[in-house]
This record gives structure tokens, C-alpha cells and sequence, in this order.
């Protein structure tokens, strides 16, 4: 008997960085993280698992892959067969409505749907926490996308532990998350292959030392909805990321001219009375987040850039749901 359903999740921003693990099989990372989904960027992805198929089979947007993309999802799914006892091949079938590899977490948008499909199409009925668990093996911060809204991901120090939660719901606090796209072009070292770099950097211990105490702040700030303490911690913490990955060896340089020109003019506003600070992932683009108060004047300075190529605006979003299966 075929078996199929359809998950959506949506990509998340972290306001404390994952980065570097402690375990890189099993994705145990150095320090607990906190992001907020973002709502109206979504990955849908179809499951269907198939007991005629003699391999597993991958289409993302459109277009049937063969190499690493496909590679990635089997081998996730060989975690899911082998820990859930799910018999077969599946055909996946995947769809994204943001641009892939420009510092939007397109892997957490995508190991989220993939889990949660994954395993509603094999009956398995599974609490919100072990969905976590095992969004976390495809994807680090896939684990943070199944949750609703603001959600922290505790690092734990084995599979079952190490998972994430909401720490509030999306309709919690009313900020904005506005991406400047520098550029979409796919960027040249993954994620993936950026966390194992991280201990070579003598910047990591330090990063990691207050990573706890930077996250209690954050998430302080979050529930007093506080934006000035957000703001001050959430670049701290984005600064020392990068700090780290350019001290790396080889170092990775993610910035564009563009990029520190728009963090340097964020800080500026910040100081005119703008509620606005930035944050930037393993990418060029400048998430800047804002209050909804000041989302309109926020977009139209940025649109000043010419670097820009666009801007993408999202809000809190909700947790991975299931649209049919
Ligand atoms: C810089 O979750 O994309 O966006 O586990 O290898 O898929 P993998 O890495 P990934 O790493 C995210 C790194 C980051 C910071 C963050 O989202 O916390």
C-alpha cells in the first residue's frame, strides 16, 4: 500500500547562533540556540513511500536531482528507516518559495517538511519533541522549525536531549524579520561543511563560554519584549559568529562590501530611534530585524542600497504542519 502526506515548514532566524558541534554525526551542537520561524517563506514537501521503488528519488522544484541534494535526503532517511523500523524506498517531492543558499536556511525549512512528512506518511504518530530530535540528524537547525513561533533548541548531549522547543508563540511579539539579499547567488561553503571548521578558529571556546548566558538574555528580552537588550545581544552574537568563521582554518568569509555597509547603517538608525539591529548566517544577506512598528521605514532606507536585490519581509511563523496525509 502507498502511503503519502504533504508537511510545510517554515525557514527560521537565529537570534544565538548554532555553529559547531560537539558530536557532527549525530548534530549535537557546541550550545544551546534561539530563533524565530518565519512566516510566509515555507519548504512543502510530499512523502510517499513506495514498496516498488528500488532507491529513493528526489524532486526540488521542479527538477528530478541525482547528486548531493538527493544524497542528503536518503541518508536522512536512512536514519528515519533505521530508528523508526520504516520499510522501503520514498519518493520525495519538494518545493521552496524562497531562494536556496543565500543565508536563508533553506536545509531547516527542508529537513523539517521532510521529517514530518516522512513520518506521518509511515503512520508513525510522533510528540512535537522526537520530531525534533530527528529533524535535527537532516539538519542542525531543522530541529528549531518544527516548533511554533520563538523556539529555543537545548543542546543536550545525547540524541534524545538535544532538542528544541517554543519558548513563545508566534503571535507573541509583533517583530519583523526583513532579509536584504545582497546576493542570491548559492554560497561556496555550506553549513554543513562550515561546523566542522569551528574548532579550528581559538575564537570558538570563547564564543561558546557565554553562549548560555547570551541566550538567557535573548530569550529575557523576547518575553519582556524588550528590543533594546534584543538588539544588543542578537548583534553580539552575530558578530561573534562571524568572528569565529573568519578565524577558522581555512577562514570563511561570508560578507559582501554591501553587508557591513548595511549592518554599519542598521546600528546608525538604531541610534535616530528606528527599533532595528541586525543578524547575518553562513551567507552575505543582512536579516534585520524590526519591530512591525518600523517595518515600512526599515524597507524603504534599505531599498536605498543598489546592492540590494530585493527584500523578503517575514513575521513570526507557526510550527511544521501537515497540509494533507
Ligand atoms: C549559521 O543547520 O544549516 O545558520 O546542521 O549542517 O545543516 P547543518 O547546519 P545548519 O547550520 C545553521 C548555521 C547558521 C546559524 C543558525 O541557524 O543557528
Amino acid at each position: 500500500m502507498t502511503q503519502t502526506a504533504t508537511a510545510r515548514a517554515h525557514p527560521n532566524i537565529a537570534f544565538i547562533k548554532y555553529w559547531g558541534n560537539m558530536d557532527d554525526e549525530l548534530r549535537l551542537p557546541a550550545n544551546s540556540s534561539i530563533s524565530m520561524n518565519l512566516d510566509g517563506l515555507y519548504t512543502e514537501t510530499t512523502v510517499t513511500w513506495q514498496p516498488n521503488l528500488q532507491q529513493d528519488t528526489l524532486i526540488l522544484n521542479d527538477e528530478p536531482q541525482h547528486g548531493v541534494a538527493l544524497q542528503r535526503v536518503s541518508l536522512h532517511l536512512d536514519a528515519l528507516r533505521q530508528r523508526l523500523g520504516i520499510e522501503g524506498y520514498a519518493a520525495v517531492s519538494s518545493q521552496n518559495n524562497f531562494p536556496m543558499g543565500t543565508g536563508i536556511a533553506s536545509s531547516a525549512a527542508a529537513f523539517a517538511a521532510l521529517t514530518l512528512a516522512a513520518c506521518v506518511a509511515a503512520g508513525k504518530n510522533l510528540s512535537e519533541r522526537e520530531l525534533s530530535t530527528l529533524a535535527r540528524l537532516g539538519s542542525g537547525s531543522a530541529s528549531r522549525s518544527i516548533p511554533d513561533g520563538f523556539v529555543q533548541w537545548h543542546a543536550g548531549d545525547t540524541h534524545e536531549t538535544s532538542y528544541a522547543e517554543s519558548v513563545a508563540p508566534a503571535t507573541y511579539w509583533n517583530i519583523v524579520d526583513i532579509v536584504a539579499i545582497v546576493s542570491s547567488q548559492h554560497k561556496t561553503v555550506t553549513s554543513q561543511h562550515g561546523h566542522p571548521t569551528a574548532n579550528t578558529s581559538d575564537l570558538q571556546p570563547a564564543r561558546v563560554a557565554k553562549a548560555a548566558q547570551r541566550l538567557q538574555q535573548v530569550k529575557q528580552a523576547i518575553l519582556e519584549r524588550d528590543f533594546a537588550t534584543f538588539a544588543d545581544i542578537v548583534e553580539l552574537d552575530s558578530n561573534l559568529m562571524h568572528a569565529v568563521m573568519m578565524t577558522s582554518r581555512p577562514p570563511l568569509f561570508y560578507w559582501r562590501p554591501a553587508t557591513l555597509a548595511i549592518m554599519e547603517a542598521v546600528r546608525q538608525w538604531r541610534t535616530d530611534g528606528l527599533q532595528v539591529c541586525y543578524t547575518l548566517d553562513a551567507g552575505p544577506n543582512v536579516h534585520c530585524i524590526c519591530t512591525a512598528e518600523h517595518a515600512d521605514e526599515v524597507r524603504k532606507r534599505l531599498h536605498r542600497f543598489s546592492e540590494i536585490e530585493q527584500t523578503l519581509v517575514a513575521k513570526a511563523g507557526g510550527a511544521a504542519h501537515i497540509i494533507s496525509g
